[in-house]
């Protein structure tokens, strides 16, 4: 059972800040020690993988290419599928980033009687990929109301269209129900399909059952719990955090200390796990690198310097040990003076 050991993981981490933030004094390490600890270690991470792999040698061109690529003028050249110049790797990268384009052409393979292999255009992961994601930022780029004194509009405008449809009291934000959908289809998927059941491991769940636990602590905070949660204190602590004079000047209840505990656990997780293809999309040579080996010469540039050595220079070197020793030589030695 490899969704079980992660399971328990997210379990334990809850009743560790649980129990941990309820002890008299503990408050100022779940509160405070541990989130400055979380965030350097994902900043220093983050930057650290990001270095490595910028200093890697990518000495030759291995976009993945899959449409045509520029050739002869009366065929028609696929600028997204093989970009030829910085602006098309740019547009292709954009569309990547924005919209998962190369998740969209995921496929389904299945074997049938016969047995007889089909492909099946498979939509469903990009969706959901893309539900799942969107959802996160938005609900990021919402938490920074909590960060910032005064809130910035752009910050209220997505919080106003999140809640648009005015649903309940406090207002439920689309993306509280969105999130949980997609992590509910991603996990599903490993789950149900059996291929994906054996090919994920304990690092494929851990992040979903994290993101999982962090989203439902916060749903209970906003919607069930809201009046035990001491608001101010929280906006208070975070704005604190932000600007390195954090305080807590009151009592706040425990789910909080989950939340904040699970969002500091994903935090320094971060860089050592899968969850770096956030980074490692801007850095991948098959995805950054034009499609240009047949119209520019690429020289490895760590090849050894080789000076050239043709023959007749070799010949020039060595013709009169050549001569002497019997081997045919292509220019015959200058007359010798009498
Ligand atoms: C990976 C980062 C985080 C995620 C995915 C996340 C997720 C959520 C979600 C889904 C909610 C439900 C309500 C809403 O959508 O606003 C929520 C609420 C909340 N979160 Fe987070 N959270 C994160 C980080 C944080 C941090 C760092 C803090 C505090 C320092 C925090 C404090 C809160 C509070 C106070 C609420 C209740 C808001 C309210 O009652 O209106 N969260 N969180």
């Amino acid at each position: 059972m490899k969704y079980t050991f992660p399971l328990a993981a997210v379990i334990a981490l809850v009743l560790i800040a649980w129990l941990g933030s309820s002890i008299p004094g503990m408050q100022y390490l779940f509160g405070i020690v541990i989130p400055y600890l979380a965030i350097a270690t994902f900043i220093i991470g983050f930057c650290y993988r990001v270095v490595q792999w910028a200093k890697s040698p990518v000495p030759f061109r291995i976009p993945t290419t899959c449409g045509q690529g520029y050739s002869l003028p009366w065929i028609k050249h696929n600028k997204l599928e093989a970009p030829t110049n910085t602006s098309q790797v740019v547009a292709r990268m954009f569309l990547e980033i924005v919209l998962f384009r190369s998740l969209w052409r995921h496929t389904k393979a299945e074997i049938h009687d016969g047995p007889k292999l089909t492909y099946e255009s498979s939509k469903w992961i990009w969706l959901f990929a893309i539900i799942f994601h969107y959802s996160f930022l938005v609900i990021v780029l919402r938490h920074m109301r909590l960060f910032l004194e005064p809130v910035p509009w752009l910050i209220q405008a997505i919080e106003f269209g999140d809640g648009i449809l005015q649903i309940g009291s406090p207002g439920m934000y689309m993306t509280d129900a969105t999130i949980i959908l997609g992590l509910v289809f991603l996990f599903g998927r490993r789950l149900i399909t059996r291929h994906m059941r054996y090919l994920s491991l304990a690092n494929d769940y851990f992040p979903l059952f994290l993101i999982f636990g962090i989203a439902v602590t916060g749903i209970l905070m906003r919607f069930y719990f809201r009046t035990d949660v001491d608001i101010v204190a929280i906006k208070r602590l975070a704005v604190g955090l932000a600007t390195f004079q954090p305080i807590i000047q009151a009592e706040i209840n425990s789910l909080f200390y989950i939340h904040l505990f699970l969002v500091s656990v994903l935090l320094a997780y971060f860089p050592y796990s899968k969850l770096m293809h956030m980074g490692g999309v801007f850095l991948s040579p098959t995805r950054n690198l034009a499609n240009d080996s047949r119209m520019r010469r690429h020289i490895n540039p760590w090849n050894p310097d080789i000076k050239p050595h043709s023959y007749a220079g070799y010949e020039d070197e060595f013709r009169e040990f050549m001569v002497e020793n019997d081997i045919p030589v292509e220019k015959e030695l200058p007359p010798k003076a009498e």
